[in-house]
């Protein structure tokens, strides 16, 4: 069998090492340390944030993002439909409900056009909600200057959860700024990985120390353990933070790779009938994290599950986009605005491997297989 090709496996840069020998020579292995306090500062500095607090999750950022927003039971929260299920979990970890919001078509991310609406309804009823989670999927940008001036004209606090979307600009301005609070991951299919991990970040100093209190099981400055609030374990190791620091120096890299591999999928399969890729929208530069194709059955002459089957047969991991959280069994019975689009992304899309180490030769591999299905849809046409 051939070696398996995987969606966006996790790679060394070469430079984790030292970092990590470093870490190990000066003793740092517990949470918290030096390593920490580098790659904090040296994230915030390539992000263009004046502040950062490295965690052991996106996910645990999202939920420290929503705490520190005031979040709490029974408050209703905006977010996407179109996503990962963590940006929506943080949501009822906090006893809120989530308010799901379908996406723009142009750029795969919250239509801002429902948002207003929503929200303009919402401030007649008097009953706004408590915060917005914008999502930047697959590396995109959403369009932040329509969803911040109409955060800012309701008052609600926007938390943009960049998880995907690390390395990505709008506007030349780098995602994760946008929000009051922005939250990164490091999980190991992202652009750079720590092998799990996240980050929070504000450019309000305030937000993120108290995230960072929150974080550290919120113990109260004394010689013993004092605690006058609920806090969590959510800190990252010195550890992880020093392969951080090793995949930082390449995010330039990776993005570029990720750009490359995009192109390479879009030249060599344009010419398909039926086939189209996530539009990139003219705001920005997106990371292209996943290269996603939308497959429509009666041009292509198969489906997006063809191709996904396809390719697996040949030991090559594909997977439909995001199933949105409207359509989630767990979510069902959460207030949904509008959905088609979401909706029809899922039933047609599908996320080729994009992994950052695939050689030129696999990807060619790749694109023969849809270009074999494409042909064995046409050959079944013409013999009909
Ligand atoms: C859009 C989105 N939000 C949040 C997360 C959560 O990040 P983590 O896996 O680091 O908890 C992820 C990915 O895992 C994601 O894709």
């Amino acid at each position: 069998m051939t070696k398996r090709i995987y969606l966006s496996p996790p790679h060394m840069s070469g430079r984790e090492k030292e970092f990590v020998n470093e870490a190990f020579d000066s003793n740092w292995i517990a949470p918290l340390g030096p390593m920490v306090d580098a790659f904090e500062r040296e994230m915030a500095d390539y992000i263009g944030i004046k502040h950062s607090t490295a965690l052991a999750s996106g996910t645990a950022a999202l939920h420290l993002a929503l705490i520190l927003a005031g979040v709490s039971q029974g408050d209703e929260i905006i977010c996407s439909s179109f996503t990962f299920s963590a940006s929506a979990n943080a949501i009822v970890y906090q006893g809120a409900r989530p308010v799901f919001i379908d996406s723009d078509e142009k750029t795969w991310n919250i239509d801002p056009d429902l948002l207003s609406e929503f929200l303009e309804d919402a401030s007649k009823r008097g009953k706004l909600p408590k915060a917005v989670i914008a999502v930047d999927l697959y590396g995109q940008c959403a369009d932040y200057d329509r969803i911040v001036p109409l955060c800012e004209e309701y008052g609600i606090p926007l938390i943009e959860d960049a998880a995907e979307a690390l390395g990505a600009s709008y506007k030349k301005k780098m995602a994760g700024t946008f929000g009051k609070m922005g939250v990164l991951s490091f999980n190991g299919n992202k652009i750079i990985t720590t092998s799990g991990g996240g980050m929070l970040l504000s450019d309000d100093k305030e937000l993120i120390e108290k995230a960072r209190f929150l974080a550290t099981q919120a113990r109260d400055p004394a010689p013993h353990y004092e605690h006058s609030e609920i806090g969590y374990n959510y800190r990252m190791s010195n550890i992880l933070a020093a392969v951080g620091r090793g995949q930082l120096t390449v995010i330039e890299e990776r993005v570029s790779a990720k750009r490359k591999i995009f192109d390479k999928y879009f030249n060599e399969l344009k010419d398909l009938s039926g086939i189209s890729f996530m539009p990139e929208a003219p705001y920005g530069r997106s990371n292209r994290w996943l290269t996603c194709i939308v497959v429509e059955p009666s041009a292509f002459g198969a489906t997006r599950e063809d191709i996904r089957l396809a390719l697996e047969e040949e030991n090559i991991e594909s997977r439909p986009l995001w199933k949105p959280m409207h359509l989630q069994p767990v979510f069902k019975d959460c207030r949904m605005i509008g959905g088609s689009v979401s909706e029809e992304l899922f039933e047609k899309g599908l996320c080729l491997p994009s992994g950052t180490n695939m050689s030129a030769e696999e990807q060619t591999r790749v694109i023969e297989i849809i270009r074999k299905r494409y042909n064995e849809g046409r050959k079944v046409r013409s013999e009909m």
